[in-house]
């Protein structure tokens, strides 16, 4: 499937760039459950352990946020959404800045639908 879209977009056509897309999303979303993201953050519901990506999003839709988030992901955060903390990587799969934004793009993108 990859191979078919990197050939498709060396093949200059547009619709391969639409396929790329979607591989990204579905990339990202194994890079967040490989990083176990997701087992504490839920994609729709707030759960008891974290608040869902989708209520991040809606949280920072259009702010400048975008590099804070990015630290949060690489380095944790805790006091704002409560009294849960987000732990700093050693007690969860470490992420380098590059796989941190992406997810943070990820997320973000989620508002959109
Ligand atoms: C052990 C549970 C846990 C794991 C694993 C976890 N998170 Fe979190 N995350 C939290 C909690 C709890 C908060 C809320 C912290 C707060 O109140 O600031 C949070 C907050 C966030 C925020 C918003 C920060 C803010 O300040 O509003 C982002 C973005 C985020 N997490 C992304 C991720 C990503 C991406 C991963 C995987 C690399 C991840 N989290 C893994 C528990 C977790």
């Amino acid at each position: 499937m990859k191979t078919t879209v990197l050939f498709m977009t060396l093949g200059g056509l547009l619709l391969g760039a639409a396929s790329a897309a979607a591989d990204m999303h579905a990339d990202t979303m194994a890079l967040a459950e490989e990083k176990q993201c997701l087992s504490c953050h839920a994609r729709d519901d707030d759960t008891p352990r974290a608040p869902s990506f989708n209520s991040i999003a809606a949280k920072y839709a259009g702010s400048e946020m975008h590099d804070y988030l990015v630290d949060v992901v690489l380095s944790g955060g805790e006091d704002h959404w409560g009294s849960a903390t987000m732990p700093e990587p050693g007690e969860r799969p470490a992420v380098s800045e590059e796989e941190a934004k992406q997810l943070v793009d990820w997320i973000l993108g989620k508002h959109q639908g």
